[in-house]
């Protein structure tokens, strides 16, 4: 009896040992594993068997079967281990990186030429000791046009030019409401640009939105007087244009400024010789091209804002960042620098 049982328990460990070394994956061990030890495993009934036994045999087999438990077990944990480490050197090999393949370009952003010139213009003036300020977008009526002494009936408050959100509340169609702000809340010597989106109601055409940005400038000290302003322009204008360009100062009127001007810059695109074509689409054969408008600050804007004109005086203007980025870059249309067109951000 104890002959048979020791020959079983031997075939049983043989068979299962094999059968652990050609297992392919876990689960297969796992099955193999409940086959022989689990609860109706053929070990297991085996062992069930003992009670046939006398005093002196169940010892031998109690030995026996310990051993080929232990065996077993041991067995299943090195393949086990072997399975593992077969499945990380696959999954490494199949996750492999060819570093020698060429590479996938990435796509960058490009800074949009208005932003280009906005940040030529900041280091412009702030090179020449300017502050940069900035104002609500919507904006009380006194800073757009009262103080700036345009006062009711003024044709530049008329509702078809302005946004009203109420019978005092505007979207400011100019970025000159800066300078009552600045001027209110800070005591001369004065110098900022405030440089903001303003509102019209205006078509969307080629040279007209009804959002745009312009940038404005105010220097308020003693002796300041349109010598001044006509220098600050010609180093603004050369430094963001080259040496070569040209300012011309037309006469005009503006509610805040006595005297006013209207400045215009040497066309880019033809310098005033008419080209081969026969027509500049960019000044209209005028040779020159209109930019801003500025003036040395009226009195009662300085005295509305508590600033006595008989001490100090000032210069202020006013220019389209478009008109100023389209001049640059010679873009004709001012649509193609709302309509982000990878094709055309591409080349600045
Ligand atoms: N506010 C004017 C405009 O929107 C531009 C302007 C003209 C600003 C004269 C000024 C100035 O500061 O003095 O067309």
């Amino acid at each position: 009896m104890i002959k048979e049982t020791l020959e079983k328990i031997e075939q049983i460990s043989e068979k299962t040992l094999s059968a652990i070394k050609e297992s392919v994956d876990l689960d297969a061990i796992n099955d193999v594993r409940v086959k022989i030890l689990g609860k109706k495993g053929e070990l297991t009934a085996v062992l069930k068997t003992m009670g046939k036994l006398s005093a002196d045999e169940r010892p031998v087999i109690g030995a026996k079967a310990n051993e080929v438990r232990e065996a077993v077990e041991r067995a299943i944990s090195e393949q086990t281990a072997k399975l593992k480490s077969l499945h990380y050197e696959a999954r490494i090999k199949s996750e492999a990186i060819d570093v020698t393949l060429p590479g996938k370009r990435m796509r960058s952003g490009r800074p949009h030429p208005m932003s280009i010139v906005l940040n030529d213009l900041k280091e412009i003036f702030r090179s020449m000791g300017y502050t940069v300020v900035a104002g609500p977008e919507i904006e009380e009526t006194r800073y757009v046009f009262d103080m700036l002494n345009t006062f009711e009936g003024h044709p530049a408050r008329d509702e078809s030019d302005t946004f009203y959100i109420s019978d005092d509340v505007v979207l400011r169609t100019q970025t000159s409401s800066v300078q009552i702000r600045t001027m209110l809340e800070n005591k001369p010597p004065i110098a900022i640009i405030s440089p903001g989106r303003v509102f019209r109601r205006d078509e969307f055409d080629a040279t007209h939105s009804p959002v745009f940005n312009q940038c404005e400038a105010l220097v308020v000290d003693k002796n300041i007087t349109f010598a001044d302003l006509k220098g600050t322009l010609e180093t603004f204008m050369k430094r963001l244009y080259g040496d070569s360009v040209k300012l011309r100062f037309r006469p005009h009127n503006f509610p805040y400024t006595e005297p006013s001007a209207e400045v215009d810059l040497s066309c880019f695109k033809c310098n005033g010789q008419t080209p081969d074509s026969g027509y500049c689409g960019f000044c209209k054969n005028e040779g020159w091209v209109e930019m801003l408008g500025a003036g040395v600050v009226h009195p009662q804007v300085l005295r509305n804002c508590g600033i006595d004109p008989d001490v100090y005086s000032g210069f202020a203007f006013g220019m389209g960042l478009e008109r100023i980025t389209m001049m640059r870059y010679e873009i004709d249309d001012l649509r193609h620098l709302y309509e982000n067109d990878i094709r055309f951000l591409k080349q600045f």
